[in-house]
């Protein structure tokens, strides 16, 4: 089963904060969202395997670690997902970038693909998917499944604020995917918005509303 983490890291929290604040601005409301994407890279990295190497120093050898060629993947979810790539790319600027593009029917609530478009070897990468906001849960599972059906494998998901509905889709529909968010909501509104949340974050970071 999938494991579900909550960064409770002090910086993440103060951000989370911020960024529900609805008189957070899109300059700032951005700035932020990409400031906790990097954190929350830092703690999602924890396991990367590390070699043993030497460089020279200009006194003498030193022995060190450095990562040992993990491939990454990032993979956003358009239009939100794309606020967090680049806070990320800033900690592991190797990583290959893949983009999906899906939006919710407003009416239906139920996810409709626009785009994909991967990195050719998503089967020997480990992927991370990005969307800051995880509700009904599925887009992310949407996603999720498209990745699967072109070949990947070694997937993870990485998200701002869940709504606990979308925890338990997640686990249902994709029991080998852990879950990364900052934080865990209450619930999902009648319009399958979060509960506290912060509103639609493709608007707030876009400036669309
Ligand atoms: C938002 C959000 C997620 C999705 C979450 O995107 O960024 O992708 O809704 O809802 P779900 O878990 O119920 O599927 P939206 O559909 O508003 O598209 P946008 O990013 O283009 O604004
Ligand atoms: N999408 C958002 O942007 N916000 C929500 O609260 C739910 C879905």
């Amino acid at each position: 089963m999938g494991k579900v983490y909550v960064f409770d890291h002090p910086l993440i929290q103060h951000k989370l904060t911020m960024i529900r604040d609805k008189n957070t601005g899109t300059k700032e409301f951005r700035e932020l969202v990409d400031e906790i994407a990097s954190l929350m890279a830092f703690e999602i990295t924890r396991d990367l395997p590390l070699e043993d190497v030497t460089v020279e120093t200009p006194v003498a050898t030193a022995k060190g670690k450095m990562i040992s060629g993990k491939k990454l993947g990032l993979v956003p979810i358009l239009r939100a997902g794309l606020g967090m790539v680049d806070g990320i790319l800033k900690l592991i600027p190797a990583a290959k970038v893949g983009h999906i593009g899906l939006y919710r029917d407003p009416e239906t609530l139920k996810p409709v693909e626009y785009y994909f478009k991967l990195p050719s070897d998503i089967e020997e990468r480990e992927l991370i998917v990005l969307d800051p906001m995880l509700a009904t849960g599925g887009s992310a599972a949407a996603a999720i499944s498209g990745l699967k059906k072109r070949g990947a494998v070694n997937i993870k998901l990485m998200c701002i604020i869940a709504a606990p509905e979308g925890v338990d889709f997640i686990k249902r529909e994709h029991p080998d995917v852990d879950i990364y968010i900052a934080g865990l909501d209450e619930k999902l509104n009648d319009h399958c918005y979060i509960v506290p949340g912060l509103g639609d974050a493709g608007d707030r970071l876009f400036g669309t509303k």
